[in-house]
């Protein structure tokens, strides 16, 4: 017998269509099980199909964040968070954020970077449908040289924080990288992370050193590709972001202070920037309360305000850029607040939004499946009240996800 199809017509008074870059009215959306099946201004509503009435809001793409960590939790406190959490502690709240993401709009994460494989078990829960949540592609363990953002600096060599060191993704010249590269493989990564350069919310001396030779990273993509998988790198400083486009990794992480060769380079290969420009006005404002050490905080006025300048400055020229926000470093569920930031840097409303939808789902390989409301594609349909592209912090507030057909949230006003 054929299964019983489960038909849904959703009514969208205005439906930004990020392919053609521009807003249309009154369109019909037919969704089939987790398939948009049809989309047009006068469709025939079939017999039996469930009606969603969004004629008075506007309707997007399912949101696309392309750097979170959802089974970090940010605490309150920088040494009880370092100290006192066990992988249990982290894991049994880390659905709170998957739910909270999933609730602002977004349908579907590449989350870099996170301990104890909490990710790998975010994953495969909501995929399963056991909880609710983006989906999600994962890193896993973070690779980091010993004494880099991965590692923990700056305290007594007695505190050894990781026993098994197969649980963590520290690893110094090409063997140990390549190794720690399967590992993460073996355990379910979906894509492998480096930190190409030192960082910022971590104790080491610089934000933005090359902490990988050129030979390193490319030992590094070369595995992961051997196993179908590509790289992201963090990577602040300008020779950190040279090395790794050069051997080839996918998109920069931060991009912080990325210089006129970087971005020929960029270019050149094809590289994407992934920004998180909204993240320096919450660490300033709320880091130092947390107990944050002022070397830290002072790394951030180091690197926040050129982030945003470089940022302008590259999609001037041209790179590709994908939304991605750095979740975990603030409250997860304020992943659209980066928006604003992205236009106020250089991008049109309808660019940003294309950021988060269709050059996020280029990015992760999923153009063909997610990224716009578009025939054949999952259902992964949101909706705000008011134009964003009149106001883009109208993002900030979602009223409607949709993910692959099945409603999750639905608070638009009749
Ligand atoms: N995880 C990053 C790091 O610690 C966060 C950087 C946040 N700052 C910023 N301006 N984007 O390096």
């Amino acid at each position: 017998a054929q299964a019983q199809s489960k038909l849904k017509a959703i009514k969208a008074g205005r439906l930004v269509d990020v392919v053609k870059g521009t807003v249309l009215t009154n369109q019909i959306i037919l969704i089939d099980n987790d398939k948009i099946v049809d989309v047009g201004p006068s469709l025939a509503i079939p017999q039996g199909a469930e009606v969603i009435d969004l004629s008075n809001a506007t309707v997007l793409p399912g949101l696309i964040d392309c750097h979170t960590h959802l089974s970090m939790t940010p605490g309150d406190n920088y040494y009880e968070d370092i100290f006192r959490k066990t992988p249990i502690d982290k894991a049994v709240v880390a659905h709170l954020n998957t739910q909270r993401t999933l609730a602002a709009g977004f349908t579907m994460v590449r989350d870099l970077g996170g301990s104890d494989l909490i990710d790998v078990s975010l994953r495969n829960a909501i995929n399963a449908g056991t909880i609710p949540g983006p989906r999600m592609l994962v890193a896993t363990f973070a690779l980091s040289a010993t004494g880099g953002h991965g590692d923990l600096t700056g305290f007594s060599p007695e505190i050894d924080w990781k026993t098994n060191k197969d649980y963590t993704g520290i690893a110094d010249g090409p063997d140990e990288i390549r190794k720690r590269v399967r590992n993460n493989v073996k355990f379910g990564a979906d894509w492998i992370k480096i930190h190409a350069t030192a960082g910022v919310l971590s104790e080491e001396g610089s934000a933005g050193a090359a902490l990988y030779s050129l030979e390193e990273m490319k030992a590094a993509v070369d595995e992961a590709h051997r196993w179908g998988k590509k790289v992201a790198a963090h990577a602040h400083g300008a020779e950190g972001i040279k090395l790794a486009v050069l051997a080839g990794v996918t998109s920069i992480e931060h991009g912080s202070l990325l210089d006129d060769e970087d971005i020929k380079l960029m270019k050149k290969n094809g590289t994407w920037l992934v920004s998180d420009i909204y993240d320096d006005d919450y660490i300033l404002s709320e880091y130092a309360k947390k107990g944050y050490p002022a070397k830290i905080i002072e790394k951030e006025r180091s690197v926040g305000k050129l982030q945003r300048e470089n940022f302008q400055k590259a999609v001037k020229a041209g790179v590709k850029v994908a939304y991605g926000t750095d979740a975990a470093v603030y409250p997860h569920g304020w992943n659209a607040k980066q928006f604003f930031y992205m236009v106020k840097f250089g991008l049109t409303p309808i660019q940003a939004i294309q950021s988060a939808t269709l050059n996020a789902a280029d990015l992760l390989e999923w153009k063909d499946r997610t990224g716009s409301i578009t025939k054949g594609k999952l259902a992964d349909i949101v909706a705000v009240e008011g134009n964003p592209l009149d106001d883009i912090t109208i993002l900030e507030k979602v009223k409607f996800v949709m993910k692959e057909g099945s409603v999750y949230k639905n608070e638009m006003a009749k």
